[in-house]
């Protein structure tokens, strides 16, 4: 699994790499922040997502790297933003000083603004599709990116502050502000191969089990974690009075509960058998990572 991943890696970086060269900047320093964080490393999770879906499908992931490379640049837009002094205000992202501290916030709220629409552009470059394909992944990715998804959840996630919150409101925040992009991120790969409908019902029900432990995960580590390890700092969650599985429960409960979703994560792909191996994998080893 990890060999594949780290091969997923390379492409994935070399792609954006190129996608960003073949985009005409007007600004230099526009073009400089933008690459600052989009090349920063990262775990690259929602392109090798979208190319194991399409695997487990039967076709070639790779086959759909331009849509992948779309789905990191969403993705890193919506880091950068997150950590903007009037969103959850941190200093270290990827391991690096986050994009609005190099180039000031204006800048990176830019360069956010930027890599949100290079995306639907480099959608668009994809080949060998249909377009109705296309179109229907186009849906899909906006859809999940905005204010149905990924920002929505982050409003929730605002409005959760300093305050007490049901478990089931929590868990609404994360399917929104961490599932929805990787449920895209899936159902997209499953959509471009030309997957049947029960393939396309286990790859989102694995997705919503997969997000909701990812991101369980990524509150243990907010407080168990290390800024070394994680890239990013430690107890950003606690300083921001945030509602988390940990704050709402407790770190054994959260623990728990993450394991346990991994579980209902890998038994929704049994109709794949071996195709589904890496997705299986994949999410066990997420819950017990580091990084
Ligand atoms: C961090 O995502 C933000 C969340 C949705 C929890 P990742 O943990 O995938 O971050 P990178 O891409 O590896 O930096
Ligand atoms: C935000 O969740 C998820 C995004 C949409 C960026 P967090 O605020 O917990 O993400 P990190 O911990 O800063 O990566
Ligand atoms: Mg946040
Ligand atoms: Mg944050
Ligand atoms: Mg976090």
């Amino acid at each position: 699994m990890k060999e594949l991943w780290k091969k997923r890696q390379e492409l994935v970086e070399r792609a954006l790499q190129e996608e960003l060269a073949n985009t005409a900047i007007l600004d230099e320093k526009l073009r400089e922040s933008m690459a600052y964080s989009l090349m920063a490393g990262g775990k690259r999770l929602r392109p090798i997502l979208l190319m194991a879906a399409a695997d487990a499908v039967g076709v070639d992931g790779t086959r759909f790297l331009p849509v992948a490379c779309a789905l990191e640049m969403i993705h890193t837009y919506s880091l950068i933003h997150d950590d903007l002094p009037a969103m959850d205000n941190d200093e270290l992202r990827r391991g690096k000083p986050t994009n609005h501290v190099v180039y000031g916030e204006g800048p990176a709220i830019l360069a956010g603004d930027a890599l949100l629409t290079l995306a639907f552009t480099v959608i668009l470059r994809q080949k060998d599709v249909s377009a109705e394909a296309l179109l229907r992944v186009v849906d899909e990715i906006s859809r999940a990116a905005g204010a149905e998804g990924m920002v929505g959840g982050q409003m929730l996630d605002l409005e959760a502050e300093n305050r007490q919150i049901s478990i089931d409101e929590l868990r609404r925040v994360h399917m929104g502000k961490t599932g929805a992009l990787f449920r895209a991120a899936l159902r997209s790969g499953a959509i471009l191969a030309g997957a049947a409908e029960d393939q396309l019902e286990a790859l989102t029900a694995y997705a919503n089990h997969f997000g909701l432990a990812f991101q369980i995960t990524d509150d243990i580590l907010d407080v168990i974690g290390t800024a070394e390890e994680i890239g990013k700092p430690v107890g950003s969650d606690e300083k921001n009075h945030k509602s988390t599985y940990v704050s709402l429960t407790s770190l054994e409960d959260a623990q728990d509960l993450a394991r346990r979703t991994v579980q209902e994560a890998e038994s929704a792909l049994y109709i794949f058998g071996e195709r589904a191996a890496f997705l299986r994998e994949l999410v066990g080893y997420l819950v017990n990572r580091k990084q």
